[in-house]
């Protein structure tokens, strides 16, 4: 196998998703001054490398090296992320009458979710910086995440999840070695928790409050372009609580356009947010460019959607404006019934986050806003196999 060691990172700088202010890449940063996410940016237009080149390189997110901001190999924590299939969806794509329906399914990372590919870079990205501590705040999955690879990075994890968040996630978490909290109520209060306990030597992952897991979710839009033979998808249907993932897709287009390796147009992105949470849904029906802190974020079987603050919301709302697409909500009764429907017709036991994006896309095809000739993909997330004590 080729060593990624000759390919240099193209990393240049972080830059305020706001201001356009540039901050030093090499010294740890939080987010901006303005309150908003900090980008990675790269000297894209410098790279030598061609989609071909790719060809030969290790079948994990670390394949697009130059793109990701890691700058030594020697502090890549990796448990082989990325590269997660894309499966077809035939029978169910002939019910809808489209084109062509496909699972990216991202059940099959290490950590049975995408969050494996934030955390990897984030923890990768925190060694190189010399932190020995990291912190987070979680729904259950960004938990897992952390926690394994804090242990493969000999770091301690420290994780404050809610109380509803099935046992599996605190019982995985305990087994990498991570210091875990229940907190009653939301990820919200889990942070507002984190914040009362906060220790001088904690570094903060929360979702888009440093700028790399962010780094890591795009690589999912990097692979959709190579998987695809650098044709998109028409459409992309995403389950949005923070939004990293969205966010990151759409980041990755940008990155794929400059570097000439895509044309547009680019897909539609579509969010799916629950009836019960659905800050994002609520913000693009106003036509706002950011969202209201949702109230009383109702429980969910899609512990993962139960986001009622999204630190991102502009960003989310910009790719959905940008994109041309859509947001809506699902019910948990749907959610319930599609998980089974998927399993039942194609043998893909989607997380109800996945699931969600089923009925979502039923719903729009109904609505007439998927036209038949389209090609749908849906992103699923995380595995039902760790939500099974929910249903
Ligand atoms: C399975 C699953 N899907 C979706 C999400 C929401 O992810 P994002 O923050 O990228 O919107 C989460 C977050 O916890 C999750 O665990």
């Amino acid at each position: 196998m080729e060593t990624l060691q000759i390919h240099k990172t193209l990393y240049a700088h972080l830059e305020c998703a706001k201001s356009g202010e540039v901050y030093n890449p090499d010294t740890i940063q939080t987010y901006s001054r303005h309150h908003q996410p900090l980008l990675a940016r790269y000297h894209l237009k410098d790279t030598q490398t061609t989609p071909d080149d790719l060809r030969q390189r290790p079948l994990t997110m670390w394949r697009y090296r130059e793109f990701l901001p890691i700058r030594s190999d020697r502090h890549i924590v990796s448990l082989g992320e990325g590269m997660t299939p894309l499966v077809p969806m035939p029978r169910l794509a002939e019910r809808l009458g489209l084109a062509d329906l496909t699972v990216k399914d991202e059940a099959l990372n290490p950590t049975g979710s995408f969050k494996s590919r934030g955390l990897a870079m984030a923890v990768s990205k925190a060694r190189e910086l010399g932190v020995e501590t990291c912190a987070i705040p979680t729904a259950g999955n960004a938990g897992g995440a952390l926690a394994a690879y804090c242990a493969r990075a000999g770091m301690q994890a420290i994780v404050y999840m809610p109380d509803a968040t099935p046992d599996i996630f605190r019982k995985e978490c305990q087994f990498f070695g991570a210091r875990v909290h229940f907190v009653p109520g939301t990820i919200a209060d889990c942070a507002a928790r984190l914040k009362a306990d906060w220790q001088d030597d904690w570094f903060d992952v929360s979702t888009l409050k440093e700028p790399f897991r962010l780094e890591g979710k795009k690589t999912m839009g990097y692979e959709i372009a190579e998987q695809g033979n650098w044709q998109l998808p028409d459409v992309i249907v995403y389950p949005t609580g923070g939004g990293t993932g969205l966010i990151g897709i759409w980041k990755a287009f940008q990155e794929l356009l400059e570097l000439g390796w895509i044309k547009g147009p680019l897909p539609r992105m579509v969010a799916v947010q629950t009836e019960g949470c659905d800050p994002i849904v609520a913000a693009f029906r106003q036509k706002a460019t950011q969202a209201r802190v949702h109230p009383d974020p109702a429980p969910t079987i899609a512990n993962g959607l139960r986001v009622p603050n999204a630190f991102g919301d502009m960003l989310i709302l910009k790719a959905l404006y940008e994109s041309q697409g859509t947001a809506l909500t699902v019910s948990e009764k749907d959610m319930r019934e599609g998980i089974g429907e998927v399993a039942s017709k194609e043998g893909l036991l989607l997380a109800p986050e996945g699931a969600a994006l089923w009925k979502a896309t039923a719903a729009l095809r109904a609505q007439g806003w998927l036209r038949p000739d389209e090609r749908v993909m849906l992103i699923n997330t995380g595995s039902m196999y760790k939500y099974m004590e929910n249903v």
